[in-house]
């Protein structure tokens, strides 16, 4: 075993400590070493989307991503996204109100994805949505209702309607 290497970094705003191997990805240090599991890990050579945390305000494949590497970073998971589970935040309000969200597994990376999609922009059109999604494997919802989660938190019904808006669905 290689010798295993402190690292501190910040995760949804607390500062966090813990070991790991030279080897260790990024998403298995944070469900093993620090027991946030709700990011979740799939295929582990970037191709699924279900690791993806944001790091430094950027999402990232946490299975591509040393956790050697984070040491420092300000990391940023699906648990800090809602303060407690019964009050979740207002997308992942919409997608539960809209069916985006079935097995689950998916949900941890799609949701920092569109989180860091949507403060670089809040108002995003249909195809960027799909665009966003498009770096994630759903195996269940068909992406429909994600893509009508986001567009029901972007435009609500009786809301300002973008301009130049119509409806692509
Ligand atoms: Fe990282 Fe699939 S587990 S992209
Ligand atoms: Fe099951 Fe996406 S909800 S994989």
């Amino acid at each position: 075993m290689s010798a295993m290497r402190e690292i501190a970094l910040t995760v949804n705003g607390q500062p966090r400590r813990g070991t790991a191997e030279p080897r260790t990805s990024l998403v298995d240090f944070l469900r093993d070493a620090l027991r946030l599991t709700g990011t979740h890990v799939g295929c582990e050579h970037g191709v699924c989307g279900a690791c993806t945390v944001l790091v430094d305000g950027e999402p990232v494949r946490g299975c591509l991503l040393l956790a050697v590497q984070a040491d420092g970073a300000r990391i940023e998971t699906v648990e800090g996204l809602a303060a407690d589970p019964a009050q979740l935040n207002p997308l992942q309000a919409e997608f539960v109100r809209h069916h985006g969200v079935q097995c689950g597994f998916c949900i941890g990376g799609i949701l920092m994805s569109l989180t860091a999609a949507l403060r670089d922009n809040p108002r995003p059109d249909e195809a960027e949505i799909r665009d966003t999604l498009a770096g994630h494997l759903c195996r269940c919802t068909g992406y429909q209702g994600m893509v009508d989660a986001v567009l029901a938190l972007v435009a609500p019904p009786g809301g300002p309607a973008r301009p130049g808006e119509g409806s692509a669905r």
